[in-house]
């Protein structure tokens, strides 16, 4: 089980006017095994929290511990190595890599870390996401939502605790996005994976089993 807690959490941009406290003093706790959604108005500082939480862009002050650890005092070498084996990213833009396979881009965070390819988890995660007859194909041939269950497909192959989603059905339509939910939420039941996602969709945000609420850079609801 991986513990998710910020501590006084700060991102400021910029100095004197031009200052924007994207994160102002944010605390909370991530329940684990669960879905987590987080919401709030566009500018809010949902992705700001998110790219904190998940060792992705340091914060101006504060602490984010996963477990004992507390990420921002891991040198590089070892916040890469927490990104690569506990977390899964999925964003709003694919960031499939053009030039390798279906295949080839599912098993790529695995063959760029130690560990080994379990490819009954991956035949078996291909399965589930409707992949099977996609594999040999180039990202470049898969429609928007074949793309998507893709980069869920990336994010699952090295077996992350966390899963963290910025808005990830964005740009998909109601019945892939659908498709996509519950995927996601397979993966929180079935795989014991937590969920931090932040989305628009009130009916998402209606199915998670925890909301947060951001407005200016502060938790306005938990
Ligand atoms: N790299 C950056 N440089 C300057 N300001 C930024 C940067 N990233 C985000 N911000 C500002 O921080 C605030 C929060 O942004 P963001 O976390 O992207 O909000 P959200 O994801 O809720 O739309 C916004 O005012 C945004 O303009
Ligand atoms: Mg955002």
């Amino acid at each position: 089980m991986k513990n998710l807690k910020v501590i006084d959490l700060k991102k400021i941009y910029g100095k004197g006017d031009s200052e924007v406290r994207a994160i102002d003093n944010i605390n909370l706790e991530i329940q684990p095994h669960k879905f987590t959604a987080i919401i709030g108005q566009s500018g809010s500082g949902k992705s700001t929290l998110l790219h904190c939480m998940a060792g992705l862009d340091k914060p101006t002050s504060g602490k984010v511990f996963m477990d004992d650890l507390d990420l921002y005092t891991l040198n590089d070498d070892k916040l890469s190595k927490i990104r690569r084996e506990e977390f899964g990213f999925i964003f709003q833009s694919f960031n499939l890599i053009p030039v390798i396979n279906v295949y080839e881009n599912i098993i790529l965070p695995v063959s760029i870390s130690d560990k080994k390819v379990d490819k009954e988890y991956i035949s078996d995660l291909i399965n589930k996401l409707g992949l099977k007859s996609q594999i040999k194909k180039f990202p470049n041939e898969l429609s928007g939502g074949q793309q998507q269950r893709v980069a869920i497909a990336r994010a699952l192959a090295n077996k992350p605790s966390i899963i963290f989603a910025d808005e990830p059905t964005g740009n998909l339509d109601s019945k892939t996005t659908k498709e996509v939910m519950d995927i996601l939420k397979f993966c929180v039941n079935e795989y014991k994976q937590t969920l931090v996602m932040i989305t628009h969709n009130d009916e998402i945000a209606e199915s998670a089993e925890n909301v947060i609420t951001i407005s200016d850079g502060k938790i306005i609801s938990n």
